[in-house]
């Protein structure tokens, strides 16, 4: 990769953390800088593996479950890697800001899949496009759960029971990746605006200042 290269940034959290309110809110302080920047969200909506993706999510579509955890890593290849993806942008220069990317793949999927095998589908993602931060909103999976409901859609993974295995998968991942990934926790039960001056003062500091 060129000199040039962008800075990739990754938001995740339980489905009604509230990531998708605080992209926004980041993609405006950075535009505001003056810096070009891209949103993006896995599954891609507009492409063929993200829209089957989003059939399975609607439970329209019946797979096995290593199924669907091997088309997230597929659909994630395709984003890196395909013409105005995410590794064009960055080579462009840009600030690629991403709802959700390996981390969603191995706290969701391995509630039902090997977390190995997991982990190796995604080796390539994490050898041509690590994140330079992954920004997890953390939101217990009670809360979490209420905001979805209120929103009037729930899909295959939004339950209960399973949000709270998925919320201690995260706290095991971050654990566990601390030494090879740059993460910053973040408490999202706090007003998106208090959660979004921490995530900006961390970016500041510690990407931008870099
Ligand atoms: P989606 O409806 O796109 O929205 P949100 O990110 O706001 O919740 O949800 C995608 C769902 O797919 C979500 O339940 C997490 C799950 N998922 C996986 O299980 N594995 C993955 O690799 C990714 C990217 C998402």
């Amino acid at each position: 990769m060129s000199n040039k290269r962008g800075k990739f940034i990754v938001l995740e959290g339980l489905d009604g953390s509230g990531k998708t309110t605080q992209i926004n809110k980041l993609e405006r302080h950075l535009k505001n800088k003056g810096l070009e920047v891209i949103v993006t969200k896995e599954p891609q909506a507009d492409r063929p593996i993200g829209q089957l993706l989003r059939r399975v999510l609607t439970q329209d579509e019946k797979t096995d479950l290593r199924v669907a955890a091997s088309l997230f890593a597929a659909d994630r290849l395709d984003h890196l890697t395909r013409r105005d993806g995410i590794i064009d942008a960055l080579e462009k220069g840009a600030y690629v800001l991403c709802d959700r990317y390996y981390f969603s793949n191995y706290a969701y999927n391995m509630v039902d899949v090997d977390l190995d095998w997991i982990m190796s589908l995604n080796r390539e993602a994490v050898k041509i496009g690590k994140p330079d931060l992954h920004i997890y909103v953390d939101v217990p999976a009670d809360i979490a759960l209420s905001r979805v409901t209120n929103r009037g859609e729930t899909e295959l993974f939004e339950n209960l029971e399973r949000l709270q295995r998925v919320h201690d998968n995260y706290d095991v991942l971050i654990d566990l990746l601390a030494a090879s990934e740059q993460i910053f926790r973040v408490d999202g039960t706090r007003d998106s605006h208090i959660v979004f001056a921490k995530i900006r003062d961390f970016i500041d500091s510690e990407i931008i200042g870099n």
